[in-house]
């Protein structure tokens, strides 16, 4: 959607930058194509209830070499995009009015991502969302690709049992279930509100962030959602993350210029990183803590 083979470009630049890459099942290219371009790429499924299915997705990914099976859990139910709905976006892919306006309006997107797509693949297919491929873009069994309403905690103990790798859960702003994933023996969760794409009101992964670095044991705690800055990024790390994740920031440097619009986000990132750092007086992340946070609206924050 973004750009012409933008799975490849983004894990080709992770790697570039010695980054970790998570791949969404929701995309077009070969799971199996794109961790061997990065081998750093970790895999972001959505699971249904169906444990054949579920098993027949961990051999997958597990044959394929990934070393981080990403468990995204935060939409059991598809989310109400109105905006999407305004701009006459909807899956299975349909032409309507606005959509087709929008293609006029925007040759540069309908000739380079979508022509060459659909002139390489023909009929472009979600092809890591089950074991053994998935729908095409213009099928109206896509409107059921995502999450699951059955999926639920046992799920996540049988993957664990079966998963030999590194397990994360994606979708996590509860401190009661932080301390649930720790209980089963999951290594990490993401702190996300899913860019807030899913509620229209929740509390924000930075907000509930402490709390839940608390509740988590040894897991590694990575955040995302609106990080668009070094300064964000530093907020997160003093708050307790391990890892900050990034999603629109890089899918849009992407879709703009491809390779090199993801080298040049990279490098803005680094760079205000670095020089939030400096200004701070700090040589290492790891020495940033609550200390340097005072948010006035919460004085609670540095206790
Ligand atoms: C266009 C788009 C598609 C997304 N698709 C997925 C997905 O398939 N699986 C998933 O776990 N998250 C998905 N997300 C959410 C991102 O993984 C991430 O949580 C979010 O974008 C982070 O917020 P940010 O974009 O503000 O950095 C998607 C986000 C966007 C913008």
């Amino acid at each position: 959607m973004a750009r012409f083979d933008a799975d490849r470009l983004e894990a080709a630049a992770a790697r570039r930058h010695n980054l970790f890459y998570a791949l969404s099942a929701n995309s077009l290219t070969p799971l199996e194509d794109v961790i061997r371009i990065n081998p750093r790429t970790w895999f972001a499924a959505y699971l249904p209830s169906d444990l054949d299915v579920i098993d027949g997705m961990i051999d997958r990914v597990q044959k394929a070499g990934y070393p981080v099976f990403l468990i995204t859990c935060d939409v059991p139910v598809p989310a109400q995009r109105l905006a999407e709905t305004r701009a006459g976006y909807s899956m299975p892919i349909r032409p309507n009015l606005r959509s087709i306006m929008g293609a006029i309006r925007h040759p540069g997107w309908t000739l380079g991502t979508l022509g060459r797509t659909v002139l390489r693949d023909r009929n472009p297919k979600i092809v890591n969302i089950r074991p053994k491929g998935g729908p095409g873009l213009f099928s109206s069994e896509i409107a059921s690709v995502g999450g699951s309403p059955h999926f639920t905690w046992d799920h996540i103990r049988h993957i664990r049992a079966r998963w030999k790798g590194k397990l994360v859960l994606k979708g996590i702003l509860r401190p009661e279930d932080a301390a649930e994933a720790a209980r089963i023996g999951v290594d990490g969760i993401v702190v996300s509100d899913h860019g807030a794409r899913l509620l229209e009101s929740s509390v924000t992964p930075l907000e509930t962030l402490k709390e839940i670095k608390q509740s988590s044991g040894a897991m590694s705690v990575m955040i995302d959602s609106g990080f668009r800055c070094g300064g964000d990024v530093l907020k997160a790390i003093a708050l307790g993350a391990d890892a900050v994740m990034l999603g629109r920031p890089f899918l849009q440097a992407c879709a703009l210029a491809g390779r090199a619009g993801l080298d040049r986000a990279v490098a803005i990132l680094k760079t205000e990183i670095g020089r939030d750092l400096g200004l701070l007086g700090v040589t290492d992340l790891n020495e940033l803590d609550l200390s340097f946070l005072k948010d006035l609206r919460a004085p609670d924050l540095a206790e």
